[in-house]
């Protein structure tokens, strides 16, 4: 194994899937948090997990207990000193982040490689509260982490490139799919599935369809499995505005739908009928504003270099369950139609044409 033991700081939710991943795959973890109650309850997860599977007969009882065993819980941050990896997921929170790395340096090594799994912040401002950023990295896990099979590794401006490499080698021996990342808002997942769902909320913000309507659509024009709202209720519209938000600085398209601006931080779902019918001017219309809210990303983020063209589409289709990943979509359409599709945002926006449109066709090589 690339590493022996991991150190995850944080057993709340992807805290403890991430514990329970690893811990299934054989991995010795110790689950940090502040409090026992906080530890017990991410133990409790795992637990939970490893003896459903057992029910299930997806794994013996014998591998059930063999992967529990492999976790040790702790809220004394002295237990990360042993660790050669530690990945932290703590709450989203700039300042909090800084102050526990602050707290973590004197139980460094030279060798321990530290990890965020922020979806938000910037690795490489993160990596400046680390004694040494050059051994600092995102592993970006995608909630469920003990089932979902993508991990998004970021690279920040000082990460070694053995460090990265050997991350990413963690990453597949842990039987994830690695996802190489430059460091940008949203990586390459949020990047594109964040203003896709931000897209059906400004159409239903403009009356152009209603939720089960959009719903619909979004599985006929990209083969999702749930249409975008349906998965907004499952993620909570709440993180949803704070994963655009955070997009912000990519430039106007990526401004909030003014409903998601509206509502903000409280608690609230969609609410999704059960008549997705609507006519056929306006199933095409939304179809239409759909693929470009995702297209239109995938060409900024080729353009500039964050993931390749493979690992998007890979991430789409696993990660998110895309049955036509973006990149196959534009090459399957073709240059003329994505350019008609992507130029709905250039045009309504003032965003220039990315590059990488010329290449569509052969996106995929
Ligand atoms: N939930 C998701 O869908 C998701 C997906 C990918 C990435 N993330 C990121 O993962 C991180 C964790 O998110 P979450 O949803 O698991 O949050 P959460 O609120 O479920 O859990 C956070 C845990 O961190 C603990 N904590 C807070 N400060 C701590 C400290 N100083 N030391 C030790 N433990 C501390 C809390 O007690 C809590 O148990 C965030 O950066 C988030 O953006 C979340």
């Amino acid at each position: 194994m690339t590493f022996s033991k991991v150190g995850i700081i944080g057993a709340g939710t992807m805290g403890s899937g991430i514990a329970t991943t690893l811990g299934q795959q054989g991995v010795a973890c110790v689950l940090m948090d502040t409090t026992d109650a906080a530890v017990e309850r991410g133990m409790g997860a795992a637990k939970k997990f490893y003896d459903r599977a057992a029910e299930k007969g997806k794994m013996t009882q014998e591998a059930a207990d063999a992967a529990y065993g492999n976790i040790e819980g702790s809220s004394d941050i002295a237990s990360m000193a042993g660790c050669d990896l530690i990945i932290e997921a703590i709450f989203e929170e700039l300042g909090v982040k800084q102050e526990l790395f602050g707290r973590l340096n004197p139980h460094l090594s030279d060798d321990t490689v530290v990890a965020t799994n922020t979806s938000a912040l910037r690795v490489s401002e993160l990596a400046e509260s680390v004694d040494n950023p050059s051994r600092f990295l995102g592993l970006h896990y995608f909630n469920p982490a003990a089932i979902n099979p993508i991990v998004e590794v970021v690279k920040g401006d000082k990460t070694d490139d053995a460090i990265f490499d050997r991350a990413v080698q963690f990453i597949r021996d842990t039987s994830k799919k690695p996802i190489p990342c430059k460091d940008s808002y949203g990586f390459a997942i949020n990047r594109f599935f964040v203003p896709y769902g931000n897209e059906a909320v400004r159409l239903l913000d403009e009356g152009v369809g209603t939720p089960a309507q959009i719903d619909r659509v979004a599985q006929e024009c990209m083969g999702v499995a749930a249409g975008p709202f349906l998965v907004m209720n499952l993620v909570k519209p709440k993180i949803m505005f704070h994963a655009q938000r955070n997009l912000g600085p990519h430039g106007a398209f990526y401004a909030l739908a003014a409903s998601l601006a509206e509502k903000g931080d409280s608690d609230y779902e969609f609410e999704i009928g059960e008549d997705a019918s609507g006519s056929a001017e306006s199933d095409a219309v939304i179809a239409d504003r759909l693929r470009a809210a995702a297209f239109f990303p995938v060409l900024q983020s080729l353009d500039e270099g964050v993931a390749s063209a493979g690992d998007i589409d890979m991430g789409a289709g696993l990660a998110l369950r895309f049955g036509k990943a973006p990149c196959e979509l534009m090459d399957e359409l073709g240059q003329d139609e994505t350019a008609r599709i992507v130029g709905l945002v250039t045009d309504a926006y003032g965003h220039g044409t990315p590059a990488s449109l010329g290449n569509v066709g052969s996106l995929r090589g």
